[in-house]
Parts: C-alpha cells; sequence; structure tokens
C-alpha cells in the first residue's frame, strides 16, 4: 500500500477519498473566478465572446500541462460561460469505438465533450474522433457479418475539451483538429496566495495574509497542492491552536505535515536522496529511480519531476536523470566538485 493511504498530508496522487468532492466545492465556475493564467484566459475570453456573437459552439479546445493546474476547472469553466451543457469522459473509459459513439450521439448543439487524459484514447476511438471533430459526423456500423452496413450520422456542432498532461503523446492529427491549444503555467506564489485566500473564505477558515503566504509559497505552484495544504493547516489550526491560521500556524501546521521549507514532500525527498544517495547523483533511468521510491514510474515523471526540475534540483538528460547541486545542498550534503557532478550533461 502506497504511503499516503496512511498519511493523510502530503501524497500528490492518488488523491485523498474524499478529494474530488473536496476539489469540486472550489473549483472557479466562471472565468471571472480562476485566478492566473493570464495569457490563456486572454485567449479564452476571446474565443468565447466570438463564438457568443457568431451563435456558434466554440472551437475545440486543448489544455496540457502538469496535474492540478486548472484544466478540468477550465472545461466547466467554458460550459457555465456558454450556457451548454458539460459531458465528461476520459481517454481510459472511452475502450471501444461505440462507447465513444454513444456518447457523441447524445449531445446537443453546443454541448461541451470534456476528454480528460485524451492522450491515452485507443486509435480506434481516436479515429473515430477525428471526422467527428473536423466535419461533425460520424460513421456507426450497423449488423454483423456479410449483412453489416454502415450509416453516416450527423452530429450536432459540438465543443471537445480535451486534457492532456503529455502534450508529447498526443498524435499530430488530433492535435491539429483542435482549434487554440492552451498550455497552462506553473503558478506564482502571489496567485496561490490569492487561491489560498479564496478557498479559505468558501470553507470559512480564517487566514491572514502572512498564513495564506506561507502555504501559497509550499505549493509547487499548483493549485491542487495549495488548497490540500490548506485544509491540512485549517485541520492542525482547529486541533492545536484557535482556528485562525497565522504564518505561525500555518509554519508548524505544515512542519508536522512533513511539508518542507521548499514545498518538498516525503517522495520528492527520496527521489532526491536516492539520485544524490543510491545512485551517486546519477544519471539513472526513470524506472529505476521510481522503483527505489517505490512509485510508478508515470507519477515519478508526471507529478514529482516536473516540479524538481523548474526547482533546479533535477536534470533530465538524454542518459537519464542527474542530480544538480541545489539537490545536495537540500539534503544537507556536499555536492561533489565541478565535472562529476552532473555526468551526463557535458560528456
Ligand atoms: N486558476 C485557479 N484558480 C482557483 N482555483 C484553481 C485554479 N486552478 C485550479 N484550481 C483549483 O485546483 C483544483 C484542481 O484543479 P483541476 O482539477 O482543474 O486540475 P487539472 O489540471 O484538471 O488536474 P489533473 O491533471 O490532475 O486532472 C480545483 O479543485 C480548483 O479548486
Ligand atoms: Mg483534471
Amino acid at each position: 500500500m502506497r504511503e499516503e493511504f496512511l498519511d493523510p498530508a502530503v501524497g500528490a496522487d492518488p488523491r485523498e477519498p474524499d478529494e474530488e468532492q473536496v476539489e469540486a466545492g472550489l473549483r472557479p465556475r466562471a472565468l471571472d473566478e480562476f485566478v492566473g493564467q493570464r495569457e490563456l484566459k486572454e485567449h479564452l475570453e476571446i474565443v468565447l465572446e466570438a463564438a457568443r456573437r457568431r451563435g456558434q459552439a466554440v472551437d475545440h479546445l486543448l489544455f496540457a500541462g502538469p496535474p492540478g493546474l486548472g484544466k478540468t476547472t477550465l472545461a466547466g469553466i467554458v460550459a457555465t460561460e456558454m450556457e451548454v451543457h458539460l459531458h465528461v469522459t476520459s481517454g481510459p473509459a472511452l475502450e471501444r469505438a461505440g462507447d465513444l459513439a454513444a456518447i457523441l450521439t447524445k449531445l446537443e448543439d453546443g454541448d461541451v465533450l470534456f476528454i480528460d487524459e485524451i492522450h491515452r484514447l485507443s486509435r480506434a476511438v481516436e479515429e473515430i474522433l477525428y471526422p467527428a471533430m473536423e466535419d461533425f459526423q460520424i460513421d456507426i456500423v450497423v449488423g454483423k457479418g456479410p449483412a453489416a452496413s454502415s450509416i453516416r450520422l450527423t452530429l450536432p456542432r459540438f465543443t471537445l475539451v480535451g486534457a492532456t498532461t503529455r502534450t508529447g503523446m498526443i498524435t499530430g492529427p488530433l492535435r491539429d483538429r483542435f482549434g487554440l491549444v492552451a498550455r497552462l503555467e506553473y503558478y506564482d506564489d502571489e496567485e496561490l496566495r490569492a487561491i489560498v485566500e479564496r478557498a479559505a473564505g468558501i470553507l470559512d477558515v480564517h487566514v491572514d495574509t502572512d498564513g495564506a503566504w506561507e502555504i501559497a509559497r509550499r505549493s509547487r505552484g499548483t493549485p491542487r497542492i495549495a488548497n490540500r495544504l490548506l485544509r491540512r493547516v485549517r485541520d492542525y489550526a482547529e486541533v492545536r491552536a484557535d482556528g485562525a491560521i497565522d504564518a505561525g500556524v500555518a509554519h508548524d501546521g505544515l512542519a508536522l505535515f512533513g511539508v518542507d521549507d521548499s514545498g518538498l514532500d516525503k517522495v520528492d525527498r527520496a527521489v532526491l536522496s536516492a539520485l544524490c544517495e543510491q545512485f551517486g547523483g546519477g544519471p539513472v533511468g526513470l524506472s529505476t529511480l521510481a522503483i527505489s521510491v517505490g512509485e510508478q514510474p508515470e507519477t515519478v515523471e508526471d507529478v514529482y519531476e516536473p516540479f524538481l526540475i523548474t526547482q533546479g534540483f533535477i536534470a533530465r538528460t538524454p542518459r537519464g536523470r542527474v542530480a544538480m547541486p541545489a539537490a545536495y545542498h537540500h539534503l544537507g550534503l556536499a555536492a561533489p566538485t565541478r565535472g562529476a557532478a552532473a555526468p551526463g550533461l557535458f560528456d
């Protein structure tokens, strides 16, 4: 069993059992409430407004970026802003072509179809999606064997919103069929503070500016983590303090739950120490590294690594992952002398 199931503190993935519900409650519904991602929001505003003026469905949209940055939230916002229904499914859930056909034929004019993890669609399903996206048509096979025939159905004009944590895994033909491909960026501390304050308002927790700041700067640029840390600190504040969150309470609460000053949790630190100590700084392959910290390679790659890379703790090289001097520093270890520090980077 993964440790995060036992320790509700800091696991980035999988989520706490009730997390999806809590998340739904904290999700901004209108574009105005969505904090940050200025450029993306501006593009989206224009695309939505143009569609509204033309009285047409919004162009197909693809949101890409690391987990917890707001892709699902944005899909919901598009539907709310356009006052249409939102239909939700995901790449792995659509096993056969028929699964997708069943959903497509239920759509109404202008509706949003949200396909999460769209990079995990099967080939067969993806092929149905092409004509559906482009010409709003699908071919359905009726009957079996020699008597089978195919009929062409015209679909209402819908908007496909795809989300992916792996842009690189989206096939060219699929990617090209989106009218807007938007990449979500990590949030800065100021934006995360606003997100913490907004969530605190909804959860009815008192948090002052410094308290919100303490939480924000340990949130790894990620709203989902900011909200999660806020809930842990709220628990701590209720049990060990008077329920209000200031800088001291936030600091002590987060320390208790194993989130350090840089926002790294136990798994992050395990990755760094495996790299620095067990593998002598690397380079080491992703799956070897993942096994040594007891995680799936995809989890390490999607959830842990991106932040460690943006913070300059580790680097990806063609020969594997390497530890950067900041990693040694963070663990309180002496970094190896120059030249030995990052083999693979220069050779
Ligand atoms: N810009 C934002 N402003 C305020 N809250 C946000 C914002 N973006 C995300 N959140 C909060 O973070 C949580 C996670 O966002 P969301 O589920 O949309 O992420 P995601 O990109 O779909 O993640 P995943 O890739 O894991 O599906 C939401 O519940 C929402 O409350
Ligand atoms: Mg999502």
